[in-house]
């Protein structure tokens, strides 16, 4: 149980530090969520604000993907012990998700964040990197072809809990592939649920096209 708490509450807390508010607020001295697309997320940042704000949001996801799937497993493993979940990667997952819910919902700022992608991909790099980099391709071919994140986005989405059994189940062989599974459709589903306003977007053609800009 303590391990489950622990988990659950640490990556939650730690998600909550939304990258992209915090590093808009101490390089800019302003909200990301009150310009361009409103999302708090590394798209809207680079839209808004340009490279080096986006810079510094992608590699602070990247610390805090990494950070909170290897703390919370280093923790369980060494202080509580695996017996409740019997496989550590599937502690990476229940991080994975929290520290999601945590960024798109952060209990620090009014409960309003990003969209979760890029923390899921981080979350993933440290859980399952194989995963991790075929759903990364997926979301780069389809950005390469359609100019829209958010469609890449989405379909990366659609691939990681696709290829999470398959390279379970045929490359690095683990136990729990079910439950990881189902993690990893439960961090799809919430992906593809916060891009409901891109959807609508798309289907009246006002979504934004990367590398258009809107200035702050
Ligand atoms: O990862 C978020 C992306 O898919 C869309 O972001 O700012 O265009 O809504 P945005």
């Amino acid at each position: 149980f303590l391990s489950l708490a622990f988990t659950i509450i640490f990556s939650y807390l730690f998600g909550s530090l939304n990258s992209a508010i915090i590093v808009c607020r101490v390089l800019k001295h302003k909200d990301i969520r009150d310009y361009g697309s409103n999302n708090a997320g590394l798209t809207n940042v680079l839209r808004v604000f340009g490279k080096g704000p986006a810079a510094a949001t992608l590699l602070c996801d990247l610390a805090k993907g990494v950070l909170a799937v290897v703390i919370c497993r280093l923790v369980v493993t060494n202080g509580f012990g695996v017996t409740f979940f019997h496989d550590d990667k599937f502690i990476g997952y229940l991080a994975g998700f929290f520290v999601m819910l945590g960024h798109i919902f952060p209990v620090f700022y009014g409960f309003h964040g990003g969209k979760g992608v890029l923390i899921a991909a981080t979350t993933l790099i440290a859980i399952d990197p194989l995963t991790c980099a075929f759903s990364v391709a997926v979301f780069a071919i389809v950005l390469a072809a359609t100019k829209y994140v958010s469609v890449g986005s989405i379909c990366a989405a659609i691939a990681y809990p696709v290829f999470t059994p398959i390279v379970q189940l045929f490359i690095i062989k683990g136990d729990g592939v079910l439950a990881n599974t189902l993690m990893a459709t439960a961090i799809g589903l919430l992906i593809i649920y916060m891009h409901r306003p891109n959807i609508k977007r798309l289907m009246n053609g006002t979504e934004n096209k990367f590398g258009s800009k809107k200035k702050a």
